[in-house]
């Protein structure tokens, strides 16, 4: 960064998605809208960037789904790469390169890192016994072993989780374990594996994230970050013994390759890499000189692999600069529920390309008003529709249409000369140039949402500006002042031609084709740019009404995909009959939780204290992979008072909280439906 502030260039960089399956909307609002928002705005302020991504094509799904479909790796990754890519092209996303890491650069690229650490002896090495298939000769990844739940007792959990009950697992937690590619029992073997000593780059980290971007990082990123160094950071493997990756670059390790989370995030670079190649490019400034700008989109659920994982690859090479900033973004649910892919709740990009042909803005344009910023958020059609009809179509669009026709119908396409100014056209004129200012300011700091709802203000302006002056009625008497209006109209138009680009590219294309203006660039935006005598082209509707029945066709889709699901679901046997006494006997109280913790050194465990009405007591609950503390605090829920209290992790429980438990594991608080005193019996 140079002494002002300002970085010669920008790095921008956008998740990579797994190649095995395709894109859908929380992917788009996620992460791919807002970084293309973010770029095309730099770009039209003349800076330097460059955007970044590719498809993400190694680890044990891509292997599991490649035995399933009974392909190989390779083609399902072909397959998915090129439908993904040519998804995200029909929709506007302006990557300079959209790249994969089975390409041969990308191998070099990675194990070239790999190697420069291991040089430096920045990996540890360790043995361990690991689960080996004898018939097959290879070691089993985790999700290729299959046992009996240890909690449930499903048959068919997996070595890292059993999806009847939602826990996470090791595969020595499995009772009797089997290998899914023989059936056979895996034998313990030992094996070799390069380890990331995080923990001995907690001091940078510390410095670095909670120290230097405490004030600048938006605070789920942070707190996440702080959470995970404050847990203390453990060593983690970056090798795996598997034939499907970037295999390592060292002697005698047949059957290894990087983890695909070390391999993953280099993608950027090697992408890079190949745009410079290919484009005659020095590519190593965007990653090296520190007069650059990195900057990583991602969702949530990347936080730790960006933050902290990476940073400390690019650290320990030494070569490299750190990202600036890393805009997670929570997650977008579909009609209330989890978007999922194996569940095919989803509404699918290519899939909406064909079903809304002319109509990606719109979506860019919803998925931008609803980005789950600060928090998850909800997608569905009701409000894409509304959107669309009162936002889109009657906010923005009515403008337009209503300025172009009547320049056309008194002027002929002509822009006409301004007179005098009134005081609301001199109030008209010095806020729209405000506009590029504010919209930018926004779109810097990483709030898409409100740059969006800035730039819709701007249309409202001018819907406000043109109903107020009415030049309809008064073409008759005084025709000069309607030239005057019209031209403040048509300066608000074309100030709205380009300010929109970043969110609705190719509305913002159509638009300024109506109007011939050529150049659209952000710094000239809030002046006057269309002079006395210039012709616009036709005026041609830049959205249409969405209809009842389309968006209906929409919803009857997702009731299939509801009803498919439901088929196919197993839900659990009722138990045996319980008496009448039996559940009087159980004491259940409404209470509200006070304070929540998570307990040291657990993945799950909360420690609670709940206000029961009774008393105040300590609870623990098994909740935290679906509550962070500072959520539940506040919450009404319902106690079962009257368990005897256990020890759990050496913290004496008194008591248990109800939750519902859905299919995939999830678990959801029971609350009174209204805000009851605490101690309220149930019954
Ligand atoms: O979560 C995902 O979809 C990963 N494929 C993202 C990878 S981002 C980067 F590190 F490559
Ligand atoms: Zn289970």
């Amino acid at each position: 960064m140079n002494s002002t502030g300002n970085y010669k260039r920008h790095t921008v960089t956008a998740a990579l998605p797994y190649a095995n399956g395709p894109i859908h909307i929380g992917h788009l609002a996620g992460v791919y809208v807002p970084a293309d928002i973010y770029v095309r705005y730099l770009r039209m302020k003349g800076e330097d960037v460059i955007y970044i991504c590719g498809s993400d094509e190694h680890g044990v799904p891509i292997t599991i789904k490649a035995r399933q479909e009974g392909k190989t790796p390779q083609q399902v990754v072909d397959h998915y790469h090129s439908l993904i890519k040519d998804s995200f092209a029909r929709f506007g996303i302006s990557f300079d390169i959209y790249s994969r890491t089975s390409s041969p650069v990308h191998h070099e690229t990675a194990s070239e890192v790999f190697k420069t650490l291991y040089d430096k002896g920045a990996f540890t090495e360790k043995d361990s016994e690991q689960y080996y298939d004898a018939e097959n000769n290879q070691f089993l990844a985790d999700r290729y072993i299959m046992g009996t739940c240890p909690h449930c007792g499903y048959e068919k959990a997996y070595g890292d989780q059993c999806e009847n009950c939602g826990t996470s697992l090791s595969p020595t937690d499995l009772i009797s374990p089997r290998s899914v590619l023989s059936g056979n029992k895996p034998v313990m073997k030992k094996t070799r594996h390069w380890y990331l000593p995080l923990d001995k780059h907690e001091p940078m980290l510390r410095k670095w994230i909670l120290e230097s971007h405490k004030h600048d990082w938006k605070p789920n990123v942070y707190g996440q970050c702080k959470s995970w160094i404050d847990q203390g950071l453990q060593p983690r493997a970056v090798t795996r013994d598997l034939t499907w990756g970037v295999k390592l670059p060292l002697e005698n390790t047949e059957g290894k390759v990087l983890y695909v989370w070390f391999d993953a995030p280099i993608g950027y670079i090697s992408a890079t890499r190949e745009w410079g190649e290919t484009h005659g490019r020095d590519w190593e400034k965007y990653w090296k000189d520190p007069e650059s700008k990195l900057v990583h989109f991602i969702g949530k659920d990347n936080i730790v692999f960006h933050c902290i994982i990476f940073p400390v690859i690019l650290n320990a090479e030494g070569s490299y600069i750190l990202p600036d900033n890393v805009p997670a973004n929570e997650f977008l649910n579909l009609e209330g529920d989890k978007i999922s892919t194996s569940r095919n709740w989803a509404v699918w990009l290519h899939e909406y390309l064909d079903e809304f042909p002319g109509k990606e803005d719109v979506l860019r344009y919803v998925l931008c008003a609803a980005a789950p910023e600060t928090k998850d958020n909800d997608f569905t059609w009701r409000d894409f529709q509304a959107r669309n009809n009162n936002e889109l179509l009657a906010i923005f669009g009515n403008f337009v249409n209503r300025t172009l026709v009547l320049t056309h119908k008194y002027f002929d396409g002509k822009v006409p000369e301004a007179g005098t100014l009134s005081a609301s056209d001199e109030e008209a004129l010095s806020s729209l140039g405000g506009f590029p200012e504010k919209i930018g300011q926004n779109i810097e700091q990483y709030r898409f949402r409100e740059a969006l709802a800035q730039m819709m203000n701007l249309a409202r302006l001018g819907n406000r500006y043109l109903t107020e002056a009415e030049p309809w009625k008064i073409y008759k008497e005084d025709p000069e002042r309607v030239k005057t209006v019209l031209n403040v109209c048509l300066q608000i138009v074309a100030s709205m031609a380009v300010l929109s680009e970043p969110f609705l590219p190719h509305t913002a294309k159509k638009l300024q084709e109506m109007i011939a203006l050529e150049k659209a660039d952000w710094r000239g935006a809030g002046g006057s740019r269309l002079h006395p005598g210039h012709q616009i082209n036709k005026a041609e509707l830049l959205f249409e009404k969405i209809e009842d029945a389309t968006i209906q066709a929409q919803v009857d889709k997702l009731l299939q995909t509801r009803k498919d699901n439901d088929a196919g679901r197993e839900v659990e046997p009722q138990k045996e009959a319980v008496s009448f006494d039996d559940f009087t006997a159980m004491d259940m109280r409404v209470a509200t939780i006070l304070e929540a913790e998570k307990v040291p050194k657990t993945k799950k465990l909360l420690k609670m204290t709940v206000d029961s009405g009774i008393d105040k007591r300590t609870v623990v609950s098994g909740i935290a992979e679906y509550y962070k503390p500072e959520e539940v605090v506040g919450k009404k829920v319902v106690l079962l008072a009257n368990l005897k209290p256990r020890k759990i992790k050496g913290i004496e429980s008194h008591g248990m909280l109800l939750m519902a438990e859905d299919k995939d594991g999830s678990l959801a608080f029971l609350s009174p439906e209204k805000a009851f005193e605490n101690g309220s019996t149930i019954s």
